[in-house]
């Protein structure tokens, strides 16, 4: 979702950027296919070393943005050692090639709010200084990159710069994550594919998001105006639970839905709050949002209407979906 967004963003602001983008002979497409002739999209498997530094030697490029990941935190119960494996070997890789070719880019990293783990009312909002209590194993992937980006900076001087970015959402999210999952369930409603019924797992977590066009601006902000080794929250600064997002949901809806306790969606740990504070960035980068909370969940639902068949709220499903096509 990041990678494309940040691929729109870069081909209407900056036409004067060349765009390449990485992929795996599997990669879902459906996301980038609109821009796929205006952006260099290149088979590499981040996990592979030798891939990944025959690609930065064909590329050679000036900045970098490190989007990839394993990036689902349950499934990182269900797997923790490829998730920790594959999103450090990744980065490690990429780190590598950079000095293997000796050049010099900015390279952003995507790390995680999800690094600060376990936080306290009294640690709230959350900035750079808070600790970090990672309650994942996702999320001590994420502290290992924040580590690793740090070293490679103090260690070889690699222009790293640190992206701690809150949840960030709108069109294209995967639909395991709790706005598209909720937001694809009430549009199957509407379409009369799913019995009136939304499945969900800890409604009382609380969330910061952002939308995800602010925040791949943000990026752009971030490599060309931030201190490399330097970190940097990228959050909106308000908080909401999840209650509230879903209940927002249902009032953009006409379908009638009961809302039903799935155990199998709640976590060992939760990550009960996280409410960041991103004053740090936006004094360095000038950045402020420019789309709300309501519009992103507006965006995210009708994508989903319009990827299953819905054309507006009152639930009329406006094409007929072809046998056998699922909604995703
Ligand atoms: N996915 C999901 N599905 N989450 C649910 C559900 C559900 O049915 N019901 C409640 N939740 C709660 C989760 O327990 C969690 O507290 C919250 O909704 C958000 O879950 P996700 O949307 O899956 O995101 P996340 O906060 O775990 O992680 C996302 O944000 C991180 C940044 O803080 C991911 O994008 C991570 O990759 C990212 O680093």
């Amino acid at each position: 979702m990041a990678g494309s967004h940040l691929a729109d963003f870069l081909l209407a602001e900056h036409p004067e950027v060349g765009v390449f983008g990485t992929k795996r002979w599997r990669s879902r497409m459906d996301n980038i296919a609109h821009a796929a002739d205006r952006i260099n999209l290149i088979d590499c498997d981040l996990t592979d070393p030798f891939a990944v530094t025959k690609m930065i030697g064909e590329v050679r490029p000036d900045y970098i943005f490190h989007l990839a990941a394993q990036s689902f935190v349950p499934e990182s119960w269900t797997g923790p050692h490829a998730t920790i494996t594959d999103n450090i070997t990744m980065q490690l890789n990429i780190f590598e090639a950079v000095r293997a070719h000796k050049l010099d880019p900015v390279i952003q990293v995507a790390l995680s709010s999800e690094e600060y783990g376990r936080v306290f009312e009294n640690e709230l909002p959350i900035n750079e200084n808070n600790d970090l209590r990672p309650l994942s194993p996702y999320a001590v992937s994420k502290v290992t990159q924040d580590m690793l980006a740090y070293q490679y900076q103090q260690s070889y001087g690699l222009k790293v710069i640190r992206t701690r970015t809150f949840n960030h959402e709108g069109p294209r999210r995967g639909d395991v994550f709790v706005t598209s999952n909720f937001a694809k369930q009430v549009a199957e409603i509407e379409a009369g594919i799913r019995p009136p019924v939304i499945k969900v797992g800890n409604l009382e977590a609380r969330r910061d998001w952002s939308d995800v066009r602010d925040v791949v601006r943000a990026y752009w902000l971030a490599v060309n105006h931030c201190e490399p080794g330097e970190v940097y929250v990228i959050a909106s600064g308000t908080t909401r639970t999840i209650q509230e997002m879903l209940d927002f949901l249902i009032s953009k809806s006409s379908a009638e839905c009961k809302v039903e306790v799935d155990p199998l969606r709640l976590r060992p740990s939760d990550v009960l709050v996280l409410h960041g504070d991103p004053s740090k960035f936006k004094k360095a980068t000038g950045w402020t949002a420019e789309f709300t909370f309501e519009q992103m969940m507006i965006d995210l639902l009708d994508y989903w209407r319009e990827k299953i068949g819905v054309a507006d709220e009152s639930g009329a499903a406006s094409k007929v979906l072809s046998a056998g096509k699922t909604a995703r």
